[in-house]
């Protein structure tokens, strides 16, 4: 055969970049000949508490389901969210992870002859959801690493129909005050969807968080997005929502696959949402680390940006070597250069006390190296 079968796609999707995930410990264990059980992994901005005894026993107690299918609606999970936050449960669309709803809108509202506007540094998923659906990136300079709202509002054309926003930002762990996200709602035409990602924001200090859900009302084109999969442990179970205006929640589960949420996932997130003292620990725990890494890097005379999330981003200089000289130590992190844009900062997640410490001893060494 002469023809390279991957001409057959559409040419925007060809020129997609695949997502590059946070090294697995298994592949590193298997690639460099180490010892799995000494290996850290502090890549993907899981939370290293795990999961709470309450959520371990609703998903143990929902094993013996599997050979069935889950509820399509997730009608338990979303009657939770609904009551959680005081809305309509129409307005709830489940997702394999948040990262399936952020596809949902960028399948429901984006195509060829359409832009999404996002910006520099922002988490991968955006200009990937956009691109795979044909549609313009729009792509605008970050303001000290985080989004530049004021610019971003500007920079909606005629053609825009989705806005990308994270607040928390990943990989820079920036943050925008609430009433910065009101004002730029203020300024977006409604026909523009605006995504705000908060997939971090149970790492918020009480005082930072803002109430977006009431935004809702007054904004039918906001869609807020969140997570299972940081501050409640349940990473690899996938399962993340989208709260919407019901209309818009309606054309997203449109395009949802019928079964996108499995069973144990939904059982587990319906127990750990309830579980607010895991929460509030892995809040708690995380400033602790956060402060660690932190003063860790002062010490070693590095800079980072302020993160309001549970990750840190450190410049260290040459970072695709200082990466490498980290997995021979048996420590993961995550380089932020290629799609990112910082080839001189790492992405390190907050870890247990014993995982910080490894990795800033580690980091020392493959300083000195
Ligand atoms: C900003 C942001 N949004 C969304 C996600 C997707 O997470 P998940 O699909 O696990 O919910 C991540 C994951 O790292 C993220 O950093």
């Amino acid at each position: 055969m002469n023809m390279d079968l991957c001409e057959l796609s559409p040419s925007y999707v060809r020129s997609i970049a695949p997502y590059q995930p946070g090294k697995p410990i298994s592949e590193l264990a298997r690639e460099m000949g180490l010892d799995e059980a000494g290996i850290i992994k502090l890549a993907s901005n899981e939370n290293p508490r795990g999961i709470g005894p309450r959520t371990r026993a609703a998903i143990e107690a929902a094993i013996g389901e599997v050979a069935r299918y889950p509820d399509g609606n997730g009608f338990e999970l979303k009657q939770a969210l609904a009551k959680r936050y005081g809305i309509d449960i129409g307005a709830v669309v489940l997702g394999n992870g948040s990262n399936d709803v952020l596809e949902l809108v960028a399948l429901a509202f984006l195509g060829p002859g359409r832009a999404a506007v996002f910006s520099q540094h922002c988490f991968a998923v955006y200009p990937l959801a956009t691109q795979a659906r044909g549609a313009r990136s729009i792509v605008v300079a970050a303001k000290e690493y985080g989004h530049d709202l004021e610019a971003m509002a500007k920079a909606i054309d005629d053609e825009t129909y989705a806005v990308w926003i994270a607040n928390p930002n990943n990989p820079t762990g920036t943050f925008v005050h609430g009433e910065g996200v009101e004002a730029f709602l203020r300024k977006v035409p409604e026909r523009v969807m605006v995504v705000l990602d908060e997939a971090y924001n149970e790492y918020l200090a009480p005082e930072l968080r803002a109430d977006s859900v009431k935004w809702l009302k007054r904004h039918p084109n906001l869609v807020i997005t969140r997570t299972f999969s940081k501050a409640y442990g349940l990473a690899g179970l996938r399962v993340g929502y989208a709260l919407a205006h019901p209309s818009v929640a309606d054309v997203m589960n449109r395009v949802r696959q019928p079964f996108n949420v499995n069973s144990l996932a939904l059982v587990a997130a319906t127990a750990a949402l309830d579980d607010m003292e895991f929460v509030a620990r892995s809040y708690a725990e995380n400033l602790r680390g956060m402060k660690q890494l932190e003063e860790g890097a002062r010490k070693l005379g590095l800079e980072h940006i302020p993160s309001f999330g549970n990750f840190i981003t450190i410049r260290v200089g040459k970072a695709a070597e200082i990466y490498k000289r980290l997995l021979r130590r048996s420590v993961i992190v995550r380089p932020v250069g290629g799609g990112y844009g910082l080839p001189e900062h790492l992405r390190v997640t907050v870890g247990t006390s014993q995982e910080n410490e490894k990795f800033l001893s580690a980091l020392a060494a493959s300083l000195k190296e």
